[in-house]
């Protein structure tokens, strides 16, 4: 392992953990040059949620057409990169294999250092590609479909987990009580169109361990809530959906900022910093603002769900690079 000078720089990211495949070039870890999205949602819309078998076997067949283009568009080459930067965990075991052993085998051939990456970490480093860059110390809250953590950063590489999901992720309560109202998948964005002519007071749902002194979540009251609600009241009208939907993003919205507004103050942090799918909504985005009296940084909401360049960005500021066989997926890690 070494560590080398970080001055200009550009990495090419390589991002697989779930159903996107992606390939970005970014430099300095904050300027995107190219940051190239494969999707098989569709594919997955029809069945609901993710198959991971079809995940990877998708993956397998885009991976190379997204790091093709991605050159192309930036017209650029192996020859202007100075590493590879890779995806290695948490996430879907098939899927993430295809993007490490790509990655593996570009740095053997191209014989550039390779630096893996933790996801969750990518997450939290979607703010710093911009123009503007977060201080520290701040608390990171990561909201994906896997994930629901409370992070602690006090500069880079200096992460401190503080508490999580005791079960669901926020991302899973979202596209759960999204599949029981008929609204497909993802459940997110369904969620937060379907809740635009809602009323998020129509049904009381709970706020689970909101009173605990831990800095846990839980969300599978919520969904088990919604299943009683949904079965006592089958929703019959456009408007039903509607209430269904405000009621239930405002109750994970609401879930999400006790704890993380509690453990801002504790850790007495200006800057909360939101990364993961479910950052992109926009109810957290407007009611951490009006909650927190510091500043929040979510970004570009297109950067908060799955992309390379988030991954190019955290291996920059986090740059350990890796003998390219010693790089190995792993499904199960946290932080
Ligand atoms: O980070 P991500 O792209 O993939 C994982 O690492 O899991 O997050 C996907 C999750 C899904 O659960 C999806 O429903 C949720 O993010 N999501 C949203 C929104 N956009 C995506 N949830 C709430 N509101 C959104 N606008
Ligand atoms: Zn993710």
């Amino acid at each position: 392992m070494c560590i080398i000078p970080l001055d200009t720089m550009r990495i090419l990211g390589i991002e697989t953990s779930c159903d996107e495949t992606s390939a970005a070039i970014v430099e300095d870890g904050t300027k995107i040059l190219v940051n190239v999205i494969a999707s098989s949602l569709p594919i997955h819309a029809k069945t609901g949620g993710i198959i991971p078998e079809i995940a990877a076997r998708e993956q397998v067949k885009a991976m190379v057409p997204t790091l093709e283009e991605a050159f192309h568009s930036s017209r650029l080459t192996h020859h202007n990169i100075d590493a590879i930067a890779v995806t290695y965990g948490p996430g879907l075991i098939g899927s993430l294999l295809i993007g490490v052993e790509t990655a593996k085998t570009l740095a053997y051939v191209w014989n550039k250092p390779l630096v893996p990456v933790n996801h969750l970490i990518g997450h939290i480093y979607s703010n710093w590609l911009g123009e503007q860059q977060p201080s520290f110390p701040n608390i990171a809250l990561i909201v994906s479909g896997g994930h629901t953590e409370l992070v602690l950063m006090e500069g880079h590489g200096k992460f401190k987990w503080l508490g999580g999901t005791r079960d669901d992720a926020a991302g899973e309560a979202f596209d759960k009580t999204a599949r029981l109202l008929g609204l497909g998948y993802p459940g997110g964005p369904a969620i937060q169109k379907a809740a635009e002519s809602g009323d998020p007071t129509k049904f009381n749902l709970p706020r689970p361990l909101s009173d605990s002194t831990d800095f846990d979540f839980s969300f599978s009251g919520l969904k088990t809530a919604v299943v009683n609600l949904v079965n006592k009241n089958k929703p019959k009208s456009h408007q039903e959906v509607a209430d269904f939907s405000a009621s239930i993003q405002e109750a994970i919205v609401d879930s999400l900022l006790i704890k993380t507004l509690k453990v801002a103050k504790k850790f007495e942090v200006s800057e909360i910093l939101l990364g993961g799918g479910v950052a992109a909504n926009n109810l957290l985005r407007k009611k951490a603002a009006e909650k927190f009296s510091g500043k929040i940084t979510a970004g570009d909401p297109k950067l908060s769900v799955d992309n390379a360049a988030m991954i190019a960005s955290a291996a920059y500021f986090n740059f350990k690079n890796v003998r390219w066989d010693k790089v190995k997926a792993d499904p199960g890690i946290l932080i």
